[in-house]
């Protein structure tokens, strides 16, 4: 569609909502009659809370879709912006289309005669609210590159499925923009503007327990303590933004007790836990690190971890061409010589994307640590396309100099070092909190013809954290082998 006609459809589109606005819903009941919508006892509860930010974790089929878009709905008419804009985002552009996009188009039906406008390329609805003007609705696939988030502003969001979406997209894209301070203030029926609401069920303990962790002690009243950058310290926040709730299937009767004993049994004890029970402690299906992760937190050895400022800052490296790459800082255990210990200390984490290694040697250099060794990935010595040098080289002339580790046979003999050395390790919950998350979500899939999991896991964006943590495994074996095999480690690496 041409911009003049764009345009003239707006105009058109305003000029009936002004002429509808008294005919619309005036509260959320006579809405909920009108698209002919009867809210479960929980879906009552979780529309009508007015906070800003909302975690909520529910089983399976909760309602947890239906519900949000009809949030989204009511949000969108109550609203007296100019113009108003509210996303749905799901993990995936097919989830978005496969199943929100029907329930956004079955109650938006009633809203027809009243002015109504689908695009259905774009997965958008627009209808007209109570100040007068437009609001659109929008769903977005995260993964899909042609939806650009970057560049739209937003008035509310739903992140449907979040255990699946990157922590990333909310705190680098989501977050940014609902602090338009122009656009802040409340909707016709007192809800606050630039609102956002993650929706998910358990995957580990990854960025939707962290949110959920958070948003719980918020929600109680209670402070949570953060790692806050700018001064290098803990401490401790509150904040009375944020709603919490979490609903298990045992405890919500929308699935017959029957049922439940059915999909008990099909699935699995464990994804059963996941999934209906919402427990974040379930290890997640297909979990590459699931089980370590887990013996870890059960052993209190992700929290708090300082860094020795005194002792060195070792670094173990994947490399990203296009993609991410992906850093784990670490230091050996405090008082040992290296080839002693057999703990090691993850003590931060960094994961960046199109960056030179100029910029991440500035990076590196920009975290102050005193550093110690680099070990970065065997292929660290394949010339760079284009201009024949190899990033070895690239990294000793930025003053880096790698160690490098071993090729592995097969891609298992890097998993099992990795899970080895997990065992090994005490993580810092927050400087590697991005870290850890990506670590939980790495995971091989299913081969549904075959019935059993694919040898090599899932490239996504979850890899780059599991493949950095292999060069470490692999790299120590060498520069440092654990003190019961009696190895000397091996010089020429360097
Ligand atoms: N208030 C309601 N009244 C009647 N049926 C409902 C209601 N809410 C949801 N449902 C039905 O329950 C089913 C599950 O709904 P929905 O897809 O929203 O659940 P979900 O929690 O998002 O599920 P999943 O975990 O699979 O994503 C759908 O068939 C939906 O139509
Ligand atoms: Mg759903």
């Amino acid at each position: 569609m041409s911009i003049l006609r764009e345009v003239e459809k707006l105009a058109a589109l305003h000029k009936k909502a002004g002429n509808v606005r008294n005919r619309l819903p005036k509260t959320q009941a006579e809405l909920w009659a009108f698209i002919g919508f009867q809210p479960r006892a929980i879906q009552e509860t979780s529309l009508m809370q007015k906070k800003r930010f909302a975690v909520e974790v529910w089983h399976r089929r909760a309602g947890k879709t239906v519900m949000n878009i009809v949030r989204l709905i009511e949000r969108a008419v109550f609203s007296k912006l100019k113009d108003a804009r509210f996303a749905f985002m799901a993990p995936t552009f097919a989830q978005a289309e496969d199943i929100a996009w029907s329930y956004l188009l079955r109650f938006t039906e009633p809203f027809e005669p009243l002015g109504r406008d689908v695009e259905v390329t774009k997965l958008s609805v627009t209808l007209p609210n109570i100040g007068g003007s437009t609001s659109r609705i929008r769903l977005y696939g995260v993964d899909n590159p042609k939806q650009r988030l970057r560049g739209i502003y937003l008035d509310g969001v739903v992140l449907d499925e979040f255990q699946q979406i990157p922590g990333t997209v909310w705190t680098e894209q989501v977050r940014p923009m609902l602090a338009d301070l122009s656009r802040r203030g409340e909707d016709h029926l007192g809800f606050p503007n630039q609102w956002a609401v993650f929706v998910g069920t358990p995957m580990g303990r990854n960025q939707l327990y962290a949110m959920y962790s958070r948003a719980a002690k918020w929600h109680a009243g209670k402070a949570a303590t953060e790692f806050d950058p700018a001064s290098n310290r803990y401490v401790s926040v509150t904040s009375s933004d944020w709603y919490a709730a979490l609903h298990r299937a045992s405890e919500t009767g929308l699935i017959p007790p029957d049922e439940l004993a059915i999909a008990r049994r099909d699935m699995g004890e464990s994804k059963y836990m996941q999934e209906f029970e919402c427990s974040f402690d379930a290890v997640v299906v297909g979990a590459v690190f699931g089980n370590q992760l887990a013996q870890l937190r059960r052993h209190g050895r992700i929290g708090q971890i300082a860094c020795r400022p005194n002792d060195p800052v070792h670094t173990a490296w994947d490399l990203g061409w296009d993609d991410a790459t992906a850093i784990w800082f670490w230091q050996f255990a405090p008082g040992t010589d290296h080839l002693a210990s057999r703990e090691i200390y993850l003590i931060d984490y960094l994961e960046v994307t199109h960056h030179s290694l100029a910029d991440i040697a500035a990076k590196l250099a920009e975290k102050g640590y005193r550093y110690g060794m680099h070990i970065l990935p065997w292929d660290v010595a394949v010339s760079e396309l284009g201009t024949g040098k190899d990033r070895k080289s690239i990294l000793r002339e930025l003053g880096i100099l790698p160690a490098v580790a071993p090729k592995p046979r097969i891609k298992q003999d890097a998993i099992s070092a990795a899970q080895a050395l997990l065992d090994r390790c005490w993580i810092d919950e927050d400087r590697c909190a991005h870290g850890l998350d990506m670590l939980g979500l790495y995971r091989r899939e299913m081969d549904d013809r075959k019935g059993v999991y694919r040898a090599e896991p899932v490239h996504d964006f979850a890899s780059h954290a599991a493949d950095a943590l292999m060069t470490l495994a692999l790299g120590l074996k060498r520069v440092a082998p654990p003190p019961d095999q009696d190895e000397r480690p091996d010089a020429a690496v360097f």
